[in-house]
């Protein structure tokens, strides 16, 4: 019942121009053997627009890391998801937890972003997850699925995004949950994009994200209800993104 799965890597603030030469090698692996699975890149927005001509003539898609809700206005510092569009980003994450807990984003905040990604014309990459201190609490699902009731916003019903479920505490960590904690976390994502979008949001992708490396990445691939990834600091390198990529 799973569509063909989905890879995304977010360079998060990582990356210079030198290093799109890892673009420019993944594109010229994929030349000699296509991925099965659909790949979506995510540099600093300083890269989108060059990111996309290293890609040029491969299936790659490009993202944004952030944008704001509003379309302009003075809000120095901040990037639209027009600007996003106009770089050539197809794709926007929303409500990392680096920028929720960094940024003090809330879900109706998230929610906001998402909406004007989608007015836009970029599919979001909604994020969620729990602390280290939630999940302790046994409250896991319990705040993912609020997460997902209050950021993912009606106007997403029919159109392309996904949710990415980014348990906190494995970010950048080497620590995953178990593979059953990632099933089970998934399956009340799912019932809470179907409850706040209805049978719309059946097949809308939800990534793992959270330590996914080489190694680990066959085995969370493989489990129900993961419809690919949302990889940081392994998506850096040419090789190691291309064995997740290879995994899907
Ligand atoms: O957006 C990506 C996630 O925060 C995961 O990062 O793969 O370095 O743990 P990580």
């Amino acid at each position: 019942k799973q569509s063909v799965k989905l890879i995304a890597g977010n360079w998060k603030m990582n990356g210079l121009c030198a290093s799109l030469t890892e673009a420019e090698a993944l594109r010229a692996e994929l030349e000699k053997g296509p991925a099965t699975c659909r790949v979506v890149l995510c540099p600093p927005a300083t890269l989108i627009d060059r990111m996309g001509v290293a890609l040029r003539g491969s299936s790659v898609e490009v993202g944004g890391q952030d944008c704001r809700a509003e379309r302009c206005g003075a809000y120095t510092g901040d990037i639209s998801a027009d600007m996003l569009k106009d770089a050539g980003a197809a794709w926007v994450i929303v409500g990392h937890s680096e920028r929720r807990q960094g940024y003090g984003e809330t879900d109706a905040v998230v929610a906001a972003k998402a909406t004007a990604a989608l007015e836009a014309g970029l599919a979001p990459i909604v994020c969620v997850g729990e602390t280290l201190a939630e999940r302790e609490a046994g409250r896991a699902v319990e705040v993912v699925r609020g997460q997902v009731l209050n950021s993912l916003p009606l106007a997403a019903g029919g159109r392309e995004f996904a949710v990415a479920y980014e348990p906190v505490w494995a970010i950048g960590t080497g620590l995953t949950p178990t593979l059953e904690q990632i099933e089970e976390v998934h399956r009340a994502v799912r019932a809470a994009m179907i409850e706040r979008l209805g049978l719309a949001a059946a097949t809308a992708p939800i990534l793992y994200g959270g330590s996914v490396k080489p190694d680990n990445a066959r085995d969370i691939l493989a489990v129900p209800e993961v419809g690919g990834a949302l990889v940081g600091g392994a998506s850096l390198k040419a090789a190691d993104f291309l064995t997740i990529v290879r995994a899907a």
